[in-house]
């Protein structure tokens, strides 16, 4: 039988496989002597929604606009798919669509007439995919109005919409889901996965709102002050193995704990740090060692407690 580690190790190997889309190699912005961003270190897999978290002021949108060449890199460097963002900017950005400040849309023009007016701009963008495009993004219906009657939460489609025409490899959106309605944000994130598995898209997200990043991404760096502090996986096979506390009614807990060497007793419950193959484990040696066990349940902190916990609290939206 496989142990815990021998899974652990196979599995972390399967979810990364894929050399990294992005890859930021000790990354770090000075401006006037302040340093904004501070030695980042990151990959990203390919084929995932990634979050990029982080309290206002954090550095979120500087790492971006260091990503696509809005601004230069003080030291360390970014790749993506390979390519340095420094060294071989044109190699480096031609695999990545993103909207990083208002995209340039003419609100006088029809939404089909600012994609096409794009992608004259770009080689090898067929009106095939333009109407492949608008189709998937939702806008279909209204397409030929236009821009200036759109509202929100359908510039910003058209934006995805011009970002996607040459099916990038990397999409990066920041902070996109300001501004729209739960509805919008609902879809947002529905269009994103489903890009990611139609067409392999890897999407970067920022956003200063874990609750979204929660439900949007599966992965998620945590970034403050400039500093990453965390990485964690939200889906899969990582997330499955991640220790949580586990909490065994059993009749008697303070024996149990004595019995098993590990745990604490806590409202007359017995508390364990556990993966899930652990908790199973310890299952099994509880009724073994003659203890009943009536439940056992998985005291799942949600993100949001972790983010506070490690931001320190207070200084999240
Ligand atoms: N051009 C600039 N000059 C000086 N400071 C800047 C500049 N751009 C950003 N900053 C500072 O860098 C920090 C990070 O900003 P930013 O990347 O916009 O954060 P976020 O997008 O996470 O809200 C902030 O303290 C901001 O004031
Ligand atoms: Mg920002």
């Amino acid at each position: 039988m496989d142990t815990i580690s021998d899974r652990l190790d196979k599995s972390v190997g399967a979810e990364t496989s894929g050399a990294p889309v992005v890859r930021f190699e000790n990354v770090t912005k000075r401006i006037g002597g302040k340093t904004i961003i501070d030695g980042l270190t990151l990959d990203i897999a390919p084929g995932q929604v990634f979050g990029f978290l982080g309290p206002n002021g954090s550095g979120k949108t500087t790492t971006i606009r260091m990503m696509v060449g809005l601004m230069a890199i003080s030291e360390g460097d970014i790749r993506i798919c390979g390519s340095s963002i420094s060294r071989d900017f044109e190699r480096a950005v031609a695999p990545v669509g993103a909207i990083v400040e208002n995209p340039e849309m003419y609100g006088y023009m029809s939404g089909y007439a600012n994609l096409m007016q794009y992608a004259r701009m770009r080689p090898d963008i067929s009106k095939a995919r333009i109407d492949e495009v608008v189709d998937f993004i939702g806008l279909k219906g209204r397409i030929r109005d236009k821009v200036r009657t759109y509202s929100l939460g359908m510039r910003q489609r058209l934006g995805v919409a011009q970002a996607i025409l040459h099916r990038p490899k990397l999409l990066i959106l920041d902070e996109p889901t300001n501004g729209l309605d739960p509805q919008g944000i609902r879809e947002l994130r529905d269009y994103l996965r489903e890009l990611t598995r139609r067409e392999g898209t890897t999407v970067f997200v920022s956003s200063h709102l874990l609750s979204e990043m929660e439900l949007m991404c599966d992965t998620v760096a945590i970034i403050q002050g400039g500093k990453l502090i965390d990485v964690r996986k939200l889906n899969g096979a990582e997330a499955a193995a991640s220790v949580h506390e586990v909490a065994f009614d059993v009749g008697d807990p303070a024996l149990a704990a004595e019995k098993l060497g590990v745990g604490a007793v806590r409202d007359g419950l017995l508390i364990v740090q556990a993966d899930r193959e652990q908790s199973a484990a310890i299952n099994a040696r509880l009724v073994e060692a003659g203890i009943p066990v009536y439940g056992i349940r998985t005291i799942k902190r949600s993100l949001e407690d972790q983010f506070l916990e490690m931001t320190g609290g207070g200084t999240i939206v």
